[in-house]
């Protein structure tokens, strides 16, 4: 048996996320100041999967640069161009020059496992299913592939039922074995217009090939939706240890758990941790709430946010008070001072704005 290789999906639309993802990679979008992608390649290599494709589609450049050949994460990573986003099944048709006939685990590249996947893969090396597929119970698994199980067998997998007839739900990682490429090969496109790699693994399922479950113990983010993706930066800030890598002068008060990243100034302001202040960003006369991630080069001035996230190179002045927002990169938002008092906004397609 050959070393297990990994397949990460980083290409597809990204729709969820409207308009951030309109400019960038939905994988790219921090979480703690950390691309999501980069916590699915640190959970492969701590697994000991270390030769990685990453299936790219229009977003490749912006993913190449920030991966590069994946020496940063001490693996060794190559790019895998998609024609289009036509299914997770389509993505490992795509990819079978570059699979070879090795083992691999996919992992879907905006899908977050605080937990890690050293212990998943352990078990598919022990036990040598066709296919293994990491389950979790979940409110509304109708926004899922859905399983049902009997006893430790899974009997039937459905993509997006209307009805779903359980609450487990397929949690975006999965362990194959060469095998489940004839079953991608042998099915049809799903009514979305997809090859769904759901159908495939229910034809190994209905042709006795042995498809094994594993409920996931901790927890499953799926951060496409905005709301999971507030929530996945809390639990990941929770984690963090502090560092102090940035300034703050002495007027201000840092309290619980605050990370100050290189080149951050902290002037005269409130920070209540956990939050972190990204590389070269300036906080001046303003409160940073718990549960925020200002990423590197945005200034936040005489304003006050809390559980939010906030890109890069964004200005926000005189504005209180933020709360619960994803906040683009390049964005400004300010306080105009001037009469009449309106809102004066320039939104790009799909923003979403809640005026207090
Ligand atoms: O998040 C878990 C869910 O992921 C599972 O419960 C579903 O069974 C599974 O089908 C999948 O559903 P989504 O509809 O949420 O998948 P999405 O289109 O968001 O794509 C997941 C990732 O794969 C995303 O990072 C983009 C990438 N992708 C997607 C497609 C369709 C590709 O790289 N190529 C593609 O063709």
């Amino acid at each position: 048996m050959g070393a297990v290789k990994g397949l990460v999906l980083s290409g597809g639309k990204g729709t969820r996320l409207r308009p951030i993802t309109h400019t960038g990679a939905k994988q790219l979008v921090p979480i703690a100041n950390k691309p999501v992608l980069f916590y699915a390649l640190e959970a492969l290599v701590e697994a000991g999967v270390t030769e990685i494709g990453i299936v790219v589609g229009d977003t490749a450049e912006e993913i190449r640069e920030a991966v590069g050949d994946g020496s940063r994460f001490g693996a060794r990573v190559e790019y895998i161009p998609q024609s289009a986003p036509l299914g997770l099944a389509h993505a490992v048709q795509t990819a079978k020059p570059y699979l070879g006939g090795s083992d691999f685990v996919m992992y879907l590249g905006d899908n977050f496992i605080p937990g890690g996947i050293s212990q998943v893969v352990r078990q598919f090396q022990e036990k040598r299913p066709d296919s293994l597929i990491l389950l979790k119970a979940m409110p509304h698994p109708e926004r899922f592939g859905v399983a049902e199980l009997e006893g430790e067998r899974v009997v039937r997998l459905t993509e997006k039922p209307e009805v779903p007839r359980s609450d487990l739900v397929l949690v975006g990682v999965y362990l194959f074995q060469p095998s489940i490429l004839e079953a991608v090969d042998a099915i049809e496109p799903s009514p979305r217009g997809e090859l769904e790699i759901t159908d495939a693994i229910q034809w190994e399922i209905d042709h006795g090939r042995s498809v094994l479950p594993h409920v996931v113990a901790g927890r499953w983010i799926d951060t496409g939706k905005m709301d999971d993706l507030l929530e996945c930066n809390r639990v990941v800030l929770d984690m963090l240890p502090e560092r102090r890598e940035g300034r703050a002068s002495e007027d201000c008060r840092l309290l619980g758990k605050v990370i100050l990243e290189e080149g951050s100034q902290v002037i005269g302001s409130t920070i209540r941790g956990p939050a972190i202040v990204g590389a070269h960003t300036r906080v001046v006369d303003s409160y940073v709430g718990p549960f925020t991630a200002l990423y590197h080069h945005v200034v936040l001035e005489g304003s006050e946010i809390e559980h939010s996230i906030v890109l890069e190179n964004t200005c926000i002045r005189g504005v209180s008070k933020i709360e619960d927002s994803l906040i683009g990169r390049d964005v400004v938002v300010e306080k105009s001072g001037t009469r009449p008092l309106a809102h004066k906004l320039m939104l790009g397609d799909h923003s979403r704005v809640s005026l207090a």
